[in-house]
């Protein structure tokens, strides 16, 4: 079968009626600024590119130099096509103006440059996660509060895992679909059509360590799985952590598989609600994990519906095969329940 390169998958969804040519180019933007984080990538040490910028995020977490680069390259990739009213980063504290010498347009693009940078310096696979909203009507300069709009409004999520092949993963809510970069020709290619996750998975993505901060729920729930083969649930469960959120949700969405980044008591004494954040990371991959079959919750309610009530809020995920998601939030229910 002749290759669909991702321009071609574009005009398709154009013409089907899906996305508007505004949207449709700012896909190509994304898809183009993360071929060159691709590049800056793949040249590690010799770019000169690992290690610490020397600055803090908006989050209080160390910035990597790829961190910063990539920031900027998909700022300055969308400034001035015409097809944004503002964008909003998990590096910067406000969201980004298009500078007035640009024209605006009507969407709005969340982005989290490079997820799991902290992967960077070993080589292990990163990824950029981005959402697309529609930028409220008459509002001519975009504030942080015209992004707090739910999950379920997103007109578009995706992903780019920069691993041994660089990989773009994308909904626009008709099904979620995978492009592979081809080096040589320079350009994103269909390589699977509507991905699908099974219901059921014998695979789960948690950080072990933290354990012993879970809530009680947590621990009944991941203790059942490690019980195996002679636990509640008659079979053995295998596990896998990359720590790049792109890389572990890749291969969920490739052969299956639940992944949780529960509340814990180490992160309440930080004062914080979760360690991803809601319109960055979990948002998208909600999106992107619903659309192929999969469910994507905070334990306690589905992540698409939240009413976001911050730009960097953040909140619990569990996410994947939809049975395995399910027994997670009803272990939470049932333990909310008894508390009455
Ligand atoms: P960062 O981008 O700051 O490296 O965070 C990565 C995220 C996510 O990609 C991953 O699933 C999770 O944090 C890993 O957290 P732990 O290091 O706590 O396991």
């Amino acid at each position: 079968m002749k290759p669909i390169s991702l321009i071609q998958f574009l005009i398709e969804e154009r013409r089907a009626g899906r996305i508007n040519a505004e949207l449709s180019l700012l896909i190509e933007v994304v898809a183009r600024a993360c071929k060159r984080i691709a590049v800056a990538i793949n040249k590690g040490a010799l770019g000169g590119v690992l290690g610490n910028a020397g600055s803090d995020n908006v989050q209080g977490e160390a910035q990597k130099k790829l961190d910063v680069i990539s920031n900027e390259i998909l700022l300055e990739a969308n400034a001035w096509g015409g097809h944004l009213a503002a964008c909003a980063s998990e590096e910067m504290e406000d969201p980004q103006p298009i500078p007035d010498m640009y024209p605006k347009g009507h969407h709005l693009l969340l982005f989290d440059p490079l997820d799991g940078s902290s992967n960077i310096d070993v080589n292990i696979s990163v990824g950029t996660i981005f959402s697309v909203l529609r930028s409220p009507d008459g509002v001519e300069e975009p504030k942080a509060e015209h992004f707090l709009q739910p999950g379920t409004t997103q007109l578009a999520a995706g992903y780019v895992v920069y691993g041994p092949a660089t990989l773009l993963v994308l909904t626009f809510g008709h099904g979620t679909h995978e492009f592979t970069l081809d080096r040589e020709v320079g350009s994103f290619v269909l390589s699977r059509r509507n991905l699908r996750i099974p219901e059921e998975t014998a695979e789960f993505a948690i950080n072990m360590s933290n354990q012993r901060h879970w809530e009680a729920p947590m621990q009944r729930y991941i203790g059942e799985l490690l019980a195996g083969q002679d636990g509640p649930r008659g079979k053995d469960f295998n596990m896998r952590w990359v720590a790049s959120m792109v890389a572990d949700v890749h291969r969920i969405l490739s052969r299956g598989g639940v992944f949780f980044y529960p509340l814990d008591a180490k992160l309440k004494a930080k004062a914080q609600t979760g360690k991803l954040r809601l319109m960055y990371e979990a948002n998208p991959m909600a999106f992107i994990v619903e659309q192929a079959g999969g469910s994507a919750s905070t334990g306690r309610a589905r992540i698409l519906d939240l009413e976001p009530t911050a730009l960097h809020q953040r909140v619990p995920v569990f996410l994947g095969s939809k049975n395995e998601v399910a027994m997670a939030v009803r272990y939470h229910a049932e333990a909310d329940g008894a508390q009455g």
